[in-house]
């Protein structure tokens, strides 16, 4: 062989090496192996949070029965609030004994993310003492084991793709965020709070320090190759609401520059980006007009632990604010090549309350 063609064969070699590694690497060197391609077609994906194990959750039957393609549980999913891995355990195994739970487990894919309750403690960011035991409950309870980019990887983020059932399929990446294991802490309002080590209960300010975060280095890092990947539509899922400033409570509104990051990212490329949340105790849905593009914010709170605190100024908010039982659905109606999304909020009954059609 001359010289030349082993040049060049070096040359392919080594692009072909460059592009099968160098877009897809982590700063540990380890290759990010999501999104996680899924076999499973779908039109409606599901999601709901804040459900509190000791009381009856008919929602859940109502859920089974309107038998969405996935359900996505999106935090304090249940109220374990504990440092005792006894406790936490038996908050699990409260809800495992539902038999709503039983119904849409056996019906539909489930997915979860966890918010301050079920990581351990109100508030609670990445400087919570529990987090590795709740961590490894977490995985242990959604059986993540058998999904292999969560197991190994701290933090429980995650990645799949999926192609949607109608007659003109779209490629749909569902993106699951952790805003709790690597999150600094929020500034409380009032400036004492913190110093006699009342933190983790607010009001609290937005804070513009740039060392502050909310991912952590290595999630912001994977969550910007996610953005890469190939895929008509992604559906972002986040325990604290994105979209929303609500004075004083868990949004990315707290670190302004970590939403701006995020929504920078969102805009950076061509896909359409819809973010899902809970946390609140009740239900809205929010949209930005951000860089020339629309993001919509679905909030999906509570399961079966409604609270109303009053009324909220949210000005993003699209119709009302629904503080009944709820859940959320985002249905993809794809019958023809221009595809539209219903953004939407259902009540216990399985009936929609809140309904936003979206036009990418
Ligand atoms: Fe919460």
């Amino acid at each position: 062989m001359k010289t030349g063609s082993v040049f060049r064969i070096g040359i392919a070699t080594s692009i072909l090496f460059l592009s099968q590694v160098f877009p897809a690497q982590s700063a540990t060197g380890a290759p990010f192996r999501d999104p996680v391609p899924r076999a499973r077609a779908i039109q409606d994906i599901a999601f709901g949070s804040c459900l509190r194990q000791e009381r009856p959750a008919p929602i859940l039957e109502s859920i089974a029965e309107s038998a969405p393609d996935l359900f996505v549980f999106l935090g304090d999913n249940v109220y374990a609030d504990t440092t005792s891995e006894i406790v936490m355990n038996q908050a699990y195994r409260k809800l495992w004994e539902k038999e709503g739970f039983q119904k849409l487990r056996k019906k539909t894919e489930i997915h979860a993310i966890w918010d301050d309750h079920d990581y351990g403690a109100n508030d609670a960011g990445g400087d919570f003492s529990f987090r590795q035991q709740s961590e490894r409950i977490f995985k242990q309870f959604w059986q993540i084991a058998d999904r292999s980019p969560y197991q190994d990887r701290e933090g429980v983020y995650a990645s799949f793709l999926y192609r949607s059932a109608g007659s003109h399929p779209i490629k749909v990446q569902l993106i699951l965020l952790d805003s709790r294991s690597f999150r600094s802490p929020w500034k409380e309002k009032p400036w004492w709070k913190s110093l006699l080590g009342l933190g983790n209960s607010g009001p609290y300010v937005p804070d513009r320090d740039p060392d502050l975060t909310i991912l952590g280095k290595e999630q912001w890092e994977w969550l910007r190759h996610q953005f890469s990947v190939q895929a008509d539509l992604r559906i972002v899922a986040s325990s604290i609401q994105v979209l929303s400033g609500a004075d004083g409570w868990e949004t990315w509104s707290n670190l302004p520059l970590e939403k701006e990051r995020l929504l920078d990212l969102a805009s950076s490329q061509p896909s359409p980006v819809v973010f899902i949340s809970g946390d609140r105790h009740f239900a809205e849905i929010s949209a930005l007009r951000y860089r020339n593009r629309v993001f919509y914010d679905v909030t999906s709170s509570s399961l079966n632990q409604p609270l109303d605190f009053g009324e909220e100024e949210n000005p993003l908010r699209r119709g009302n604010r629904f503080a009944g039982a709820n859940f959320g659905r985002i249905r993809i109606n794809d019958s023809r090549a221009s595809w539209n999304l219903d953004l939407q909020i259902l009540d216990q009954a399985g009936r929609v309350v809140l309904n936003e059609r979206y036009m990418p």
